[in-house]
């Protein structure tokens, strides 16, 4: 096999490792076994409109698959505010990718952890935190919060592996969109935009 391909895959092997101590440790706080796939990576990071100017944040970027799609899409490492929550997670991705901007901090208290990006408007929100385990009144504060972050009209986007959107409707608040069904995932992921309505 070709040395830079074994690379490639001991290196995607200790990521899944990594990610399944992180799972063992805090199952309810990491809320999947295995990273999320590059296909579904790359499908979330496809809302981003790199043209726009604008930062983008990342919530729960575990051990980096999301955010190096959202890279990848063509936002500048210093233009990626990335919030996680476990400071193991967060070492490792300070060491990959010395340049984003993480963030040890809770998505739940973005106007305190944010910092110079506090005030400004993001392009895009793409989360990958579990949103099935936090109560549905907090589900929507950070929604609702997540929204006044952005132009009208810019999504964001959500990963789940339940059947139906992780925030219940509220048509007068925000559009909910069913935005893909990712079956090269394990487990097979949905993917929900959430906009404000026009
Ligand atoms: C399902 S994992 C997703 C990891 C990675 N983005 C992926 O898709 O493979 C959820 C991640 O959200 C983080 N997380 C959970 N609650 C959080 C919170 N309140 N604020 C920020 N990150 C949180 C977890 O530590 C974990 O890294």
């Amino acid at each position: 096999m070709e040395l830079r391909l074994k690379e490639r895959l001991g290196r995607k092997f200790d990521e899944e490792i990594r990610f399944f101590k992180g799972w063992m440790e805090g199952p309810k706080q990491v809320g999947a076994i295995l990273p999320t796939s590059s296909v579904t990576a790359r499908r979330m990071a496809s809302v981003i409109n790199p043209q726009s100017g604008l930062p983008v944040l990342e919530l729960g970027p575990g051990t980096g698959i999301i955010t190096k799609a959202i890279l990848k899409r063509g936002i500048k490492p210093q233009d990626l505010v990335s919030i996680e929550y476990s400071t193991d997670f967060y070492q490792h991705l300070m060491r990959t990718m010395p340049d984003v901007r993480f963030v040890n901090g809770d998505a739940f208290e973005l106007q305190t952890i944010l910092g110079d990006f506090k005030d400004r408007k993001f392009d895009a929100v793409i989360s990958a935190i579990p949103m099935l385990s936090f109560p549905m009144e907090k589900r929507i504060w950070l929604l609702e919060d997540l929204l006044d972050r952005m132009p009208h009209g810019r999504p964001v986007m959500q990963i789940t592996y339940g059947p139906v959107s992780p925030i219940i409707a509220k048509p007068d608040r925000y559009r909910i969109k069913h935005f893909d069904f990712v079956v090269r995932n394990l487990p097979p992921a949905q993917l929900w935009t959430y906009t404000r309505p026009d």
